[in-house]
């Protein structure tokens, strides 16, 4: 059994908060920014519903077992805001977000060692508060060790491929290489088609080829295959195949350009190795972004 505050119940959070309700020995907390009375989770193994105690103010929040945060990465700070009541000496954070950097964004909000990086797969949408759709197969990927075992745990009765790895590492920089190839989409507010046009593809390739060196130079072991692998299943996917990136572009909200894009050029830059593609993906899509505020 175990005490579980959620934080952040959007398209994967509030799914996870669904699938931990199911397990009748886990007491579940969700933290909200938008309240909301119940959860309907449409999976592929059918709809999940879930009445959790949904908190909106960080001041309501008790010690738990397990802290887990599931906001944008950009909405990080702001998921702070929830630790320090909702913290004792033994409660561990996982944090389930994309990008590379899941423990260096808590690490000054929370204990480095209690911190559970979480690499999730889990097509998802929120459909409106409380209401969510997964589109395929959940994947989760934790590094090898005590903490990693048991956040596999609290999913144990959950249908989830699940699995520990000692390099963890190479499974987040393998994912932003895949992550950081949709950003063309985003900038030219077109979906997956437009990487059949040739130039865009050349462009999607030195993205993903930059951030194979910077992962490398990380400690990644990484193919140079991987980019012809992903352009090429870009170009044979659904002409109308989305990401979250031109999906939040379109509906006017924040985007996590710096985690799939911004952080290549930023961590090559301590290594000495330039990825100008990467810089200017996420440069246009912040000027996107401040423009689309200032509208
Ligand atoms: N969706 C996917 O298919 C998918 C797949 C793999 C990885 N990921 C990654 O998983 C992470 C979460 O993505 P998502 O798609 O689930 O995002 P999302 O649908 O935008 O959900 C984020 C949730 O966080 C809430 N939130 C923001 N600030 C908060 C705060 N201070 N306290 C409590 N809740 C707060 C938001 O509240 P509001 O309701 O007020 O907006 C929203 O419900 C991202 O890093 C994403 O890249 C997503």
């Amino acid at each position: 059994m175990a005490s579980i505050l959620l934080v952040g119940p959007g398209a994967i959070g509030a799914t996870l908060a669904a699938w931990l309700c199911q397990d009748d020995r886990h007491r579940v907390v969700v933290a909200a920014r938008t309240p909301f009375h119940s959860i309907e989770a449409t999976t592929p193994s059918g709809v999940i519903r879930a009445r959790p105690q949904v908190i909106t103010d960080p001041a309501q929040a008790q010690p738990v077992d397990w802290i887990l945060v599931c906001t944008k990465t950009y909405d990080s700070e702001a998921a702070a805001s929830w630790f320090p009541r909702a913290s004792g000496p033994a409660t561990r954070l996982a944090v389930i977000q994309n990008g590379v950097e899941h423990v260096q964004r808590f690490a000054k909000r929370f204990d480095p060692v209690r911190i559970v990086p979480v690499m999730i797969d889990l097509p998802a949408e929120r459909l409106s508060p409380g209401r969510t759709i997964q589109r395929g197969p959940a994947h989760l990927v934790v590094p090898a060790g005590r903490n990693g075992q048991d956040f596999l745990a609290l999913f144990a009765h959950a249908n989830f491929d699940a699995r520990q790895t000692e390099d963890f590492t190479t499974a987040v920089w393998r994912k932003l290489c895949l992550n950081c190839a949709g950003a063309p989409c985003a900038v030219l507010l077109e979906p997956l088609g437009i990487s059949r046009h040739d130039g865009v593809a050349e462009l999607m390739r030195a993205l993903v080829r930059e951030c194979i060196a910077v992962g490398r130079a990380e400690g990644a072991t990484l193919a140079d295959g991987i980019a012809d692998e992903i352009v090429d299943g870009a170009r044979r996917a659904p002409p109308d195949t989305g990401n979250s990136l031109l999906a939040d572009r379109r509906a006017g909200r924040p985007m996590e350009y710096d985690a799939r894009n911004g952080v290549i050029a930023r961590l090559g830059r301590k290594h000495g190795i330039s990825a100008p593609m990467n810089a200017l993906m996420a440069a246009l899509l912040e000027a996107a972004q401040q423009v689309g505020e200032e509208v």
